[in-house]
């Protein structure tokens, strides 16, 4: 075949259990647990034709973006076992965000997740065979693992672990594992506002962050807390007991940005208005004891978590307290999703 094109639509995942720590060809230090975004996805188009000088050629929303496309270079250089045709073809990949960029959605998750899937198509298309499904999206969770960590998670919808663990037989360090279905109803269409405490770049890349774990003094200790959290949050997500999967999600955020703050260098993600939200986001948990929970990437932004059915009540806490903590009031409304769909593929001669 000497050309074609391959279209995915991939979500990104919001981690209740945190990946922080990387070993060898990007194996995470712990198993983590995430869930499937519905709204907040990218749309990625892959062309390829026959070799010409200029291997990689990407842009992200009508852009050319050098730093991305060196990425997917080195990305495409070290598969050569995995897809050995790849260094015969030249590429023209594009790429878009259904959020705003820099809003501390982890863009690298829907991406090379959207990215991953397009090459398991693109081998389809090469070779002519099809994969079963189950071991197509395993492939893909694969390829996507090695472009980033949690995008090996976004393959899957509504909830998926990666990282092996005695707690989960299922759950291996090469890709995510769906957990969707032992999931409890209430969490099948969990809410999560992410409330946009600033959207000025990060000062610290997800890659350097794990790096800042390598020699960290509490680094085993927390091997230790994220195994048993990761445990604890499966038995959870199973029963449905809110209460406890509160204390675990605000755990693990909190544990994260310890762990930040206390490395060498040091980085404190959070601004004053994330501690100020989430004193307020525990205040009116205490009062009205609807079960709202919060956690955090590796950036100032607040995810807030709860059950649909409160969705009314939280609507109007967001709007009367929060919104004046957030960047010109924004906050984007997302929830369980069903993951990636695949838009387009076609090939010839
Ligand atoms: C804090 O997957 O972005 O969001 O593997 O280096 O690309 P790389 O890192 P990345 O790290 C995500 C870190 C996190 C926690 C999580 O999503 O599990």
């Amino acid at each position: 075949m000497k050309k074609g094109t391959v279209a995915w639509e991939s979500p990104s995942n919001i981690a209740l259990i945190k990946y922080w720590g990387k070993i060898g060809r990007q194996y995470p230090c712990n198993p983590s647990v995430s869930m499937t975004l519905k709204n907040a996805v990218s749309r990625t188009q892959l062309s390829f034709s026959e070799r010409k000088d200029k291997w990689i050629n990407f842009e992200f929303e009508g852009k050319e973006n050098l730093d991305f496309a060196k990425r997917i270079e080195k990305l495409f250089e070290g598969l050569n076992d995995e897809l050995p045709f790849l260094s015969q073809y030249s590429y023209s990949i594009t790429s878009e965000n259904t959020f705003p960029h820099s809003t501390g959605i982890a863009s690298s998750a829907s991406a090379m997740s959207a990215l991953a899937l397009c090459l398991c198509s693109m081998e389809e298309l090469i070779t002519g065979s099809k994969l079963e499904r189950d071991e197509f999206l395993q492939k893909a969770s694969f390829l996507a693992r090695l472009g980033s960590g949690s995008a090996s998670r976004s393959i899957y919808e509504s909830y998926a672990t990666w990282g092996g663990s005695d707690a989960f037989s299922k759950a291996s360090d090469d890709f995510a594992t769906p957990f969707s279905k032992y999931i409890h109803p209430i969490f099948k269409d969990y809410q999560d506002y992410i409330l946009l405490v600033s959207s000025k770049k990060k000062k610290v890349s997800s890659t350097a962050g794990h790096g800042l774990m390598n020699n960290h003094p509490f680094a085993k200790t927390r091997y230790d807390q994220a195994n048993s959290n990761f445990e604890q949050m499966l038995g959870i997500l199973r029963s449905g007991d809110l209460e406890n999967f509160i204390e675990v999600l605000e755990n693990e955020a909190l544990s994260l940005h310890g762990l930040m703050m206390n490395s060498t260098p040091s980085f404190t993600l959070m601004k004053p208005n994330t501690l100020e939200a989430i004193e307020l986001i525990r205040d009116f948990r205490n009062t009205t004891k609807i079960p709202v929970g919060f956690t955090l990437d590796a950036g100032p932004n607040i995810h807030l978590m709860f059950p649909k059915k409160d969705s009314n009540k939280v609507d109007a806490f967001v709007n009367e307290q929060l919104t004046e903590l957030l960047e010109d009031g924004k906050y984007l409304k997302d929830e369980t999703g069903l993951g990636p769909k695949q838009i387009y593929t076609a090939g010839g001669e």
